[in-house]
Formats: C-alpha cells, sequence, structure tokens
C-alpha cells in the first residue's frame, strides 16, 4: 500500500537526553509538528527529521529510544547543527523570508555541511521509499531538497510546502544557491505556499505555486476548551485580573513577531487607560541562533520600564502546555498579535476556535492568516499609532459588534480547517501525473 513519506526538520517528538544518560522523547510543539500531526495520525505514513539534539546518538542509542511508529530520526553532530540549522537556516533563510537583511555570512564550511545534512535527508527518503509512495517535503530549511531526489532517480510524486512566507527578489543578492533553490522547486510536482501574495511572490522567482492556507483543528480546540481542567484555569486568570479586560500575546521569541512593538503600544495605552492587563508568554525559542538572546533581553528590560511606570503586563517567557495555552486563549478578550511577516501565524486561528464568547484580535496585515481572518482588526506592524488605536477600539468595541465579528470569524476557521488543508494539497499531489 502506498504512504505519505513526511520530511521536515522538525519531528513531532524531540529526543532529550537525561543527565543519568538515559534517552528520552516528547512531544514538540510549533505550528509544522501540530499540523502534520493530525495528517501523521490518520493515514499510513513515516516522518523524517532531525532528532532536536545537537549531537549524533549510536545506533543502540537511537534503538533504545521509545519512538512513536513511523518517525525515522536524522541524526546531526553539534557542527552540523550549528552549520545547517542555525546559520544557512535561520541566520540566513528565515531573516530573508521575512524580510530581514541575513545576519550571517556564509563560509565554505556551512555549504559543505548543508551538502552532508541534505544528503543524510535524501538517503533516509531513498531507502523507504517504495513505488507509489508520495513524499511530501516541508519547510524554508528542505528547499535544495526536492532537486537532490530527483538526482537519486526517484520517481516519486514530490510535494512541497513553504510554512514562512515567499521571500521577495530584492533579496537576490544575499540569497546563497539562488539557482540551485530555483532549480529544486521547480523539480516539485506540487508548490505549495500559504497566501495569494506568497504566489505571486513566487511567480516573481519563475515558479509556479498555488496556495493552501494552513488551518487549526477546529473540533479539537472548540472540545478541550470546555474541559474542566481547562475551564479552571481560566476560572483562574478571570480571578487573577478581576474587572479587567485581558489583553493577551503568545509568541515564540523571533523578531519576526513584533513583541516590541506590541510592548510599545501596550506602554502607549496604558499611559491613558488602566481597565486592562497584558499577558504576555513568549516561548523559547531559537536560543542559540544569533540575535535571539539579545531579543530576550530586550524584552524583559522593556516589560520592566514600563511596568514601572503603569504595572500592567504580566509577562512569563516559557513553553506553556496545551492546558494552559488554551485556557489563556479562552480567557483573551483582546488577541494583540502584530508580526512584521508570518507565513499564517495559527495562534490567531486557535483563539478563535478555543473561545466561544466573542472576543477581538488586532492582527497584523502582514500575518498570511491576514487574508482569511478579515473581521479580525487589521493592522500595518510597523504603525504604532494604528496599533494603538485599535486596541482602544477593541476595549471599547460594543457587544454586538464583536459577537457579529467573532461568528464570522468561527465560521471562516470551522471550514478552512487543518483536514481541508492537508485534503486539498494531497489531492493535488496524488492527481499529478508525476
Ligand atoms: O515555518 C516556520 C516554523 O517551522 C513553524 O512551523 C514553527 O513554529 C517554527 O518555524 C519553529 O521553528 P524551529 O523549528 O526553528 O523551532
Amino acid at each position: 500500500m502506498s504512504r505519505i513519506i513526511l520530511v521536515s526538520n522538525r519531528l513531532p517528538v524531540a529526543i532529550s537526553i537525561h543527565p543519568d544518560g538515559g534517552l528520552e522523547a516528547s512531544r514538540t510543539d510549533g505550528g509544522l509538528p501540530t499540523a502534520l500531526s493530525a495528517l501523521f495520525a490518520q493515514q499510513e505514513s513515516v516522518w523524517i527529521g532531525w532528532t532536536g539534539l545537537r549531537q549524533s546518538l549510536t545506533p543502540a542509542q537511537l534503538s533504545s529510544t521509545d519512538l512513536p511508529r513511523g518517525i525515522i530520526p536524522i541524526n546531526l553532530s553539534k557542527q552540523q547543527v550549528i552549520r545547517f540549522y542555525e546559520r544557512y537556516s535561520n541566520g540566513v533563510l528565515w531573516p530573508l523570508l521575512h524580510g530581514v537583511p541575513a545576519k550571517v555570512t556564509l563560509e565554505a564550511a556551512d555549504f559543505h555541511a548543508l551538502q552532508i545534512v541534505l544528503h543524510r535527508f535524501a538517503d533516509a527518503i531513498v531507502k523507504i521509499a517504495r513505488p507509489g509512495d508520495v513524499i511530501w517535503i516541508h519547510d524554508y530549511l528542505l528547499m535544495l531538497l526536492p532537486s537532490l531526489l530527483r538526482h537519486y532517480e526517484l520517481p516519486n510524486r514530490i510535494g512541497f510546502f513553504l510554512h514562512t512566507p515567499f521571500m521577495s527578489t530584492e533579496f537576490i543578492s544575499q540569497l546563497p544557491l539562488t539557482d540551485e533553490i530555483v532549480r529544486s522547486l521547480q523539480a516539485v510536482d506540487v508548490l505549495g505556499v500559504q497566501v495569494a501574495r506568497d504566489v505571486v511572490a513566487a511567480k516573481s522567482w519563475g515558479l509556479m505555486a498555488k496556495s493552501y492556507p494552513i488551518g487549526v483543528d477546529f473540533e479539537k480546540f472548540d472540545r478541550l476548551a470546555q474541559r474542566a481542567d481547562v475551564m479552571r484555569g481560566y476560572e483562574e486568570l478571570r480571578q487573577r485580573y478581576p474587572g479587567k479586560q485581558i489583553i493577551a500575546s503568545l509568541s515564540r521569541l523571533d523578531y519576526s513577531k513584533g513583541i516590541l512593538t506590541q510592548l510599545d503600544a501596550i506602554a502607549e495605552l496604558a499611559a491613558t487607560r488602566q481597565d486592562f492587563v497584558y499577558r504576555l508568554n513568549v516561548a523559547p525559542s531559537r536560543e542559540s541562533v544569533l540575535g535571539y538572546q539579545d531579543l530576550h533581553d530586550a524584552i524583559v528590560a522593556r516589560v520592566a520600564s514600563i511596568n514601572e511606570r503603569f504595572p500592567i503586563i504580566d509577562f512569563t517567557y516559557e513553553n506553556l502546555n496545551e492546558r494552559e495555552v488554551i485556557s489563556l486563549l479562552k480567557a483573551t478578550d483582546i488577541q494583540l498579535n502584530v508580526p512584521i511577516k508570518d507565513g499564517m501565524n495559527l495562534v490567531a486561528k486557535e483563539h478563535v476556535a478555543a473561545r466561544r464568547e466573542p472576543a477581538v484580535i488586532v492582527l497584523s496585515q502582514e500575518a498570511g492568516a491576514a487574508d482569511q481572518l478579515t473581521e479580525a482588526l487589521i493592522v500595518p506592524p510597523n504603525d504604532l499609532g494604528a496599533i494603538t488605536a485599535s486596541l482602544r477600539q477593541a476595549l471599547d468595541m460594543s457587544r454586538d459588534e464583536k459577537a457579529r465579528r467573532w461568528r464570522a470569524l468561527r465560521r471562516g476557521v470551522k471550514h478552512d480547517n487543518i483536514q481541508r488543508w492537508y485534503e486539498s494539497f494531497m489531492t493535488d499531489l496524488t492527481n499529478t501525473t508525476g
């Protein structure tokens, strides 16, 4: 029987090593693993990706780890992680895809490590691919993989989905291996991107792409939000901030997320009114990538200086578990979410799915989600005045208007759900002549 071979840098599990040398596999968060997990659970599939460790494991260590069935881990050494993940992928590609200049200049050793890592992925795929299997590769880190698979003369159908925005051609001079990346993306049967703007950007590189806006598992969020432990978390939050509207932001530590601008908008708002609290959680991310630790320090300093004047921000820097995330989303009256650029931004959709009571989302026009969540208050992410004005509008919005907007948002998010996303991509991929 033919299977789906999912390939991504991140797996739905990450392996960690205990001080006693024992290995443990734990669930990973993030848009990509969460999105693909639903497909992985339903369809006969295998999933190839990095262990998440900055060191190689021996075959004996790997086989002693209790990994879910169908997971095939790729071992990388510390140097390979630094050169492939931290420098090439997140020091160069990630900023360029988000409209920011590259953070590092690549060296010969980086290109060498990149080739080794790509071959590691390709070898793992070639080893297990059977005729009729469909290969679905994900995200910017692996853009060069399709042409390598074609080089191996793998006849299977290959799909590629880019979770980030597609980059504009103004970055051509900073993008390494430009021709190779374009050739590689030309080698796939279906090239999927998030929204219409990404199709246009891909076209400017001479690539034919189609948009498949990623969604969330609406029913799951809606159901979990009614569970007793989530209800308790929600009640606790409401009691912690009596009589206040809760403005909240939940994001990964990343300069693309506009966290400092959000804090500036909160400071401006707090100067004239205090009928709200700002609950900000930043999830630790890419801490060893250049610039992320500085961003963390800048956020901590900005929060402290605002709280000195107006003690209005409840800030945490941690990975919240599922119960905590859903409780918080359920309690969030206004979501403040203004990334400078974002492929989709699933937390906006998760809020809509997790909360039945009307709420408001102040959403960046540069998030892919703004294409679909048109009943949010859409703002330019670099316009502090507009963001603050939208927050005021949200705080003062009538119940009727909120309810009307929220109903439309719930309808859309329920319809354009995660199932629809992967079914439409897989239908196109299996229908290509290959
Ligand atoms: O497309 C961006 C993305 O892969 C998201 O799906 C995910 O949340 C984020 O990047 C995580 O990044 P990393 O794998 O570097 O932790």
